[in-house]
């Protein structure tokens, strides 16, 4: 019988729980809280967690290292192949939807896929991925959704224009008006209610376990959902939804709260790449070179900027840790690990490895070249190396698709109309590392 996998070391666990577990959650799992997120950039915690996790695979060698946590069973992944493995062979014996998962979502999307198991995984992410289109290159809306960022896009152009300059406080208004058409359509543009109080039912799941369901506001919430829902446009993913089968355990309305939370990932993802294009020159204009003259050509050719807005989610993943629970004994190169195990896999430890990706910490888009959208982003190939802001496997992100095209159609128009370059105190040198952490809310450009 082989002998459980060694533990790490008091002190060490005690360093990878402050320095790689703690930021995240206190920069809020469930939605970002901007106070930290500028104490986080300041002390850039990002390059010390990456650092750390070097540290503890230099010490401890390949296999996942769990953590002395009383009460807990938890370990880090640390080799590129076990990520492969672990991302693979989900939903059995890793499962996506773990305890820590079902307890922040249970506030307002208890029935979502991301933290169901078993059949009724298999049923809810039937749904995501036909309403999403996640198995085809380009959505079959694409032409329709296109024009609705198009459209928001130019009217923040405008306000650019008056301005004379773009701050994120109508960057994410433009950005949650545009995703609130392209999810509920567009009667639903100006329902910032909804978004608050969606906002609010998150801010309870940061808390996961701590706080009860606020469930007026979740009847609040739900009811003009439904709303938007029942009206079902023919030209936006409730539409399509509409038209998608379901069954008894499908619980469609249950699925949309992540899609329009999720969102908020893609604008600070791709407001990160408008800061990257923003200070580096020649990046910029090979992403200009690219662009069509009719930004909503269906579909338009812009791998290069596609690249851009993952290289945005590389250097800066907004899913810095993907989980997964076990679901019976796991056996590693040198013991096993008990079922109930949480295993970790960090992303920024993976995407910035200056051990083994010698363009760690530059902005490189040339990574991707090849693989920037359809179904192979995301595919468990045997030699790349783990780059995941999607994750990968059966549980990658089903909305890695219109990700790409509505961010890059946004940024694209705005640089079409604005020549846009980020303002010190932030300018992002091409010439030195970038930082591991970078705080989307203080980014302001010139134009
Ligand atoms: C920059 C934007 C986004 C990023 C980086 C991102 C990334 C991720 C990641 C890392 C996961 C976890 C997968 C896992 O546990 O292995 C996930 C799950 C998911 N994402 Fe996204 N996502 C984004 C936006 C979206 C959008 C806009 C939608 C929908 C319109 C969406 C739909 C989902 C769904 C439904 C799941 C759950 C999948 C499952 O558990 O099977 N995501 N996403």
């Amino acid at each position: 019988m082989p002998s459980p996998l060694r533990t790490a070391s008091p002190s060490d666990t005690f360093a990878a729980v402050s320095e790689v577990l703690v930021p995240p959650i206190a920069k809020g799992v469930i939605i970002r809280r901007p106070g930290v997120l500028a104490l986080a950039e300041r002390w850039d915690v990002g390059t010390r967690a990456v650092q750390r996790m070097q540290r503890l695979s230099d010490g401890y060698g390949p296999d996942p290292l769990p953590l002395a946590i009383p009460g807990r069973d938890m370990a880090l992944v640390l080799s590129n192949d076990d990520v492969r493995r672990v991302l693979g062979d989900t939903p059995e014996p890793f499962a996506a939807a773990t305890s820590e998962k079902q307890a922040a979502l249970r506030h307002f999307q208890p029935h979502g896929v991301l933290a169901s198991h078993g059949p009724e995984r298999q049923d809810r992410r039937a749904f995501n991925e036909q309403v999403l289109g996640s198995q085809l290159p380009v959505h079959h809306l694409a032409g329709s959704l296109l024009a609705k960022v198009v459209e928001e896009a130019d009217v923040l152009a405008e306000i650019i224009g008056r301005t004379g300059r773009l701050r994120w406080e109508d960057y994410i208004e433009a950005w949650m008006r545009t995703v609130r058409r392209v999810v509920l359509g567009d009667a639903a543009r100006d329902d910032h209610a909804l978004t608050d109080d969606l906002a609010s039912l998150r801010a309870a799941g940061n808390f996961a376990f701590l706080r009860p369901t606020p469930k007026k506001l979740r009847a609040r919430f739900f009811r003009q959902l439904r709303g938007h829902l029942d009206r079902a446009e023919p030209d936006c993913l409730a539409g399509v939804m509409a038209e998608t089968p379901a069954s008894e355990m499908t619980r469609p309305a249950e699925q949309v709260p992540q899609w329009l939370f999720a969102y908020d990932a893609a604008a600070w993802a791709s407001y990160r790449a408008l800061a990257l294009l923003g200070s580096h020159p020649d990046q910029a204009a090979t992403v200009r070179g690219e662009l069509p003259d009719d930004p909503t050509a269906d579909p338009p050719d812009t791998e290069y900027l596609r690249a851009c807005v993952l290289e945005s989610l590389r250097l800066w993943p907004t899913t810095p840790v993907v989980l997964r629970e076990t679901t019976a004994p796991t056996t590693w190169r040198n013991g096993t690990l008990p079922e109930g195990t949480s295993l970790v896999i960090f992303a920024p430890y993976f995407h910035r490895d200056d051990r083994y990706l010698p363009e760690a910490h530059r902005f490189a888009p040339e990574i991707w070249t090849g693989n920037t959208g359809g179904p192979q982003l995301g595919a468990i190939t045997d030699d790349a190396w783990p780059l995941i802001p999607f994750s990968a496997g059966p549980a990658v992100c089903p909305g890695r698709n219109l990700v790409l095209l509505t961010t890059s159609a946004m940024i694209g128009t705005l640089l079409t109309r604005h020549d846009l370059r980020l303002q010190a105190p932030h300018a992002l040198d091409p010439d030195r590392d970038l930082p591991g952490t970078l705080n989307p809310f203080e980014l302001t450009f010139n134009a």
